[in-house]
């Protein structure tokens, strides 16, 4: 079927109480792993795609992948992108066919943050195109995104944030962040405040750098060399409390990327003779996959597209 919008998505997940993952993809092999993963598990996805993708994989690219592989599937896809930053790139996005739009401008003051967020709202929402945002700081760093501070997302801004932008999914700071290396102490988030803001806002809660980072993937891309000291994600009884909490959107890149790296460095070393890509990067594929049905099993949206 035809791309559906995240809002839809989401609302569904509102009312059975289930989260949705949000999948980062770079490539034709991440998109084809999500996809497959997707259809298996019957789940609905959101596909998103960074400004750092967008550039990378060529967004027109990328969005036209996407796009035939929601035309030939049966399960709902959303196409996403991932903390938009600049008016031109999101623009750029909407041309080409994005039905969801991130507008992160966390790092800007409360007033500048709700200006340039309606700026989106005025512009997506006429177009059926659904506005997420952030308020609140993530620590952490990757490529685009980047943070050295956390400042939780505050409950009664929160719903004055939502009251005035009208935005239909909020991100919130409750103690993830980016990457590979997200807690050096306990693992733990902040689920009251999830709820807090639930009940204040009443919209969908996206939880950023979600990512388990799990023990056994991270020991098994070491053994085939892959270096990754002090590696920690968020547990998986953490993401299946904060979606009791109100979390409906989930965040995943870094296991994706881990379970990729996995995959072509196993592959590569137990046949250094290989040179044709298609096996080590359909091994790299194949690990994607694996991690994607677990997150859609964990995250309870497996049987609901
Ligand atoms: O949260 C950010 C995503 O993991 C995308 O990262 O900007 O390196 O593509 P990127
Ligand atoms: P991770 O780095 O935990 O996978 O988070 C991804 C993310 O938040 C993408 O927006
Ligand atoms: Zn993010």
């Amino acid at each position: 079927m035809a791309l559906v919008t995240m809002k839809e998505i989401l609302e569904d997940a509102g009312k059975r109480s289930y989260g949705v993952g949000a999948f980062n993809i770079n490539n034709l092999e991440f998109l084809q792993a999500i996809i497959e993963a997707a259809e298996e598990e019957n789940s609905p996805v959101i596909i998103a795609i960074s400004e750092g993708a967008m550039k990378y994989g060529w967004v027109e690219l990328l969005s036209t992948m996407v796009k035939t592989a929601a035309m030939n599937t049966k399960v709902p896809v959303a196409l996403h992108l991932d903390h938009g930053k600049n008016f031109d790139k999101i623009l750029t996005a909407i041309r080409y066919g994005f039905t969801s739009i991130m507008i992160d401008a966390s790092d800007k003051s409360y007033e500048e943050n709700v200006k340039l967020t309606k700026e989106v709202v005025k512009v997506a929402h006429p177009l059926g195109i659904t506005v997420e945002a952030e308020l609140g700081r993530l620590l952490g760093k990757e490529d685009e995104v980047e943070s050295d501070v956390a400042i939780y997302t505050d409950p009664d801004d929160a719903k004055r944030f939502v009251d005035e932008t009208e935005i239909d999914a909020l991100a919130v700071a409750v103690g993830t962040s980016h990457g590979a290396y997200k807690f050096k102490g306990e693992a733990k988030l902040d689920i009251e405040r999830i709820k807090k803001i639930n009940s204040l806002t009443g919209v969908p809660l996206v939880l950023h750098g979600a990512s388990g980072v799990p023990h056994e993937l991270v020991e098994e891309a070491q053994k085939y060399g892959a270096v990754l000291k002090g590696a920690k994600g968020v547990p998986n009884e953490e993401i299946k409390k904060a979606i009791e909490a109100g979390i409906r959107k989930i965040n995943i890149d870094t296991d994706l990327r881990i379970s990729f790296l996995l995959g072509v460095r196993k592959y590569l070393s137990e046949h250094p003779e290989i040179f044709d890509p298609r096996k080590y990067l359909g091994e790299g594929r194949a690990q994607v996959k694996e991690t994607v049905k677990k997150k859609m099993q964990l995250f309870g949206s497996s049987g609901k597209a």
